[in-house]
């Protein structure tokens, strides 16, 4: 499947528009606020962060201050309305930490060992990020020792296991409802 070009139809763009409006409301920010599933994840100064499937941006803005100057966020997502809406909210903000991409997250085209942690935040599962290609590829751009931390609402489907058996990650614990994985050596 060629997510990438799917994520420049029209019709896929203006179908996913509520979704969007349902991501940025007023009610999930005070239902789970931001920050403080992002600190389940361990984000902190300094980091380079990939978040996968940005959405509207509900986790990118906050992030992108906790890391600070000194960190750099990048956000990557196939759909260019949400990756437009994004940017503009990060040029609004001022912020000058943050790259967002239109990239299908299978193929990121990273630099290897290049992130320290690695955000899945309400994209599993997920038709088009199935695990046996997301895996291999968040492994590949991690750094030795980084995080993989994965948020789903509302259940896990069995997401947390089917990691752990990949081989590729071993699990951390939980906080604030985030799982966090370390990258294994191979
Ligand atoms: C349910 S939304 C979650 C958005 C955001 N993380 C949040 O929690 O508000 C899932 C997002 O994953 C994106 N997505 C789907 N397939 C993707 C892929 N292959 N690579 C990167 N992002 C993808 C979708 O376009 C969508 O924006």
């Amino acid at each position: 499947m060629d997510t990438e070009r799917l994520g420049q139809s029209r019709f896929l763009n203006i179908l996913f528009k509520p979704a969007g409006w349902l991501m940025e409301s007023r009610l999930r920010h005070w239902l789970m606020p931001p920050r403080k599933t992002l600190s389940g994840a361990g984000v902190g100064p300094g980091q380079t962060v990939l978040e996968v499937g940005s959405g509207t941006g509900f986790f990118t803005l906050p992030a992108a201050e906790m890391i600070g100057e000194t960190g750099r966020l990048i956000g990557i997502d196939p759909l260019s309305d949400y990756v437009d809406r994004v940017q503009n909210k990060v040029r609004e903000a001022g912020l000058n930490n943050v790259t967002v991409l239109k990239r299908d997250a299978l193929d990121t085209k990273l630099v290897a060992a290049s992130v320290d942690v690695v955000l899945l935040f309400g994209v599993l599962p997920y038709p088009t990020l199935p695990l046996d290609k997301l895996l291999p590829e968040m492994h590949r751009v991690l750094k030795a020792g980084g995080t993989l931390a994965v948020w789903m609402f509302p259940v896990s489907f069995g997401v947390p296991e089917a990691i752990s058996r990949s081989g590729l990650f071993a699990r951390l614990g939980k906080k604030n409802s985030v799982y966090t994985f370390r990258r294994t050596e191979n």
